[in-house]
């Protein structure tokens, strides 16, 4: 990343892209492209207009422009893709495939062709599979494309933890790897408040109550809201952007491309990773138990079904 001010484009400007811009616009992150396709018309010029009138009432510079001209996104230091289609109720994750693997592959192939040094973010779901279309598409290397999964899944169990055991969010560290689905595999013994583990302080009804409702964390907003959350996501992909343009070295969990580690190759799956503005800096493997690997195993079977529906 040169010394400029880092130029961020969201893909998709709809309820997650917007709100992703939104978030890193608060934290003055850097100028800030919102796209869109054609269709929307001005929508995206709309949405960034009124983010950039936020600037003076909340003191921010980011500069904000909607486009649907991809000349536009040129020279972007990271790209948050949320374009796509959401999962709307009673649909599973996987029907999104067919749709969203044309829509990725389209818009990675873009932002890439007037972007060579980018680092994507891919937010689509179903989110590890779209993420290995990404890669695939990008022709980059795996260190610059990695999937926002895990900071969401865990903050929604940090957020349980902390209403559970009425502490601080800032105390409590959960640790959700795998993919993203309700076969993502929420570490509990990796889980503590203020160092100590979580199994100390709350009763084991409890956590199993908690690792349950994190597992169906999004399915639980989507029957509240009727379509898929957008603020926590938008600011999970946000915090990921904010930790490669900082270079900060942030460990959280992303969605990675494996090449042996957990014993999985040539996929996406959400383990702990440390980023900087090398975009995946490092993937830390931890050691799990018979248990944690069994789940590893079946929810990267699970990938592994989805990833059949690609073309
Ligand atoms: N290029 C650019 N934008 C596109 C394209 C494309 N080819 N196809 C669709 N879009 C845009 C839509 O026009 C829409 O504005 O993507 C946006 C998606 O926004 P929403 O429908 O509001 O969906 P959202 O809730 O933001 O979710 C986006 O993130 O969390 C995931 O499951 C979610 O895959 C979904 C994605």
């Amino acid at each position: 990343m040169s010394s400029h001010r880092p130029k961020i484009t969201v893909v998709g400007a709809g309820n997650v892209g917007a709100s992703c811009a939104s978030w890193m616009a608060e934290r003055d992150l850097g100028d800030i492209v919102l796209l869109d396709i054609p269709a929307t018309k001005d929508m995206p010029k709309g949405k960034a207009l009124d983010m950039l009138q936020v600037g003076p009432i909340s003191g921010y510079n980011s500069h904000l422009v909607g486009t649907t001209d991809y000349a536009d996104t040129a020279n972007s230091d990271v790209c948050v893709i949320t374009a796509g289609v959401p999962r709307k109720p009673g649909m599973s994750r996987e029907d999104l495939v067919a749709i969203n693997q044309g829509i990725v592959a389209d818009v990675t192939k873009k932002i890439v062709a007037t972007s060579p040094n980018v680092i994507l973010i891919v937010v689509t779901n179903p989110l590890d599979t779209m993420c290995y279309v990404a890669y695939k598409s990008s022709g980059l290397p795996k260190h610059r494309v990695i999937g926002q999964a895990g900071v969401l899944d865990s903050a929604r169990m940090r957020a349980f933890l902390a209403q559970a055991a009425d502490v601080a969010v800032q105390n409590v560290t959960a640790s959700v790897i795998g993919g993203h689905g309700d076969e993502m595999v929420p570490l509990v013994r990796y889980c503590n408040i203020a160092g100590i583990p979580i199994t100390n302080i709350l009763k084991a009804e409890q956590v199993t109550a908690i690792v349950d409702r994190t597992r169906k964390g999004g399915g639980e907003l989507v029957n509240l809201l009727g379509v898929s959350a957008w603020l926590a996501p938008g600011a999970a992909a946000g915090s990921m952007v904010e930790a490669i343009v900082k270079d900060s070295k942030l460990v959280v969990p992303s969605s990675c491309f494996l090449d042996g580690e957990y014993g999985l190759k040539d996929m996406y799956f959400g383990v702990y990773s440390k980023l900087s503005r090398k975009g995946l800096e490092q993937i830390i493997e931890v050691p799990l138990n018979d248990e944690e690997m069994a789940m590893v195993k079946k929810s990267a079977d699970l990938i592994k079904e989805t990833m059949k529906a690609l073309k």
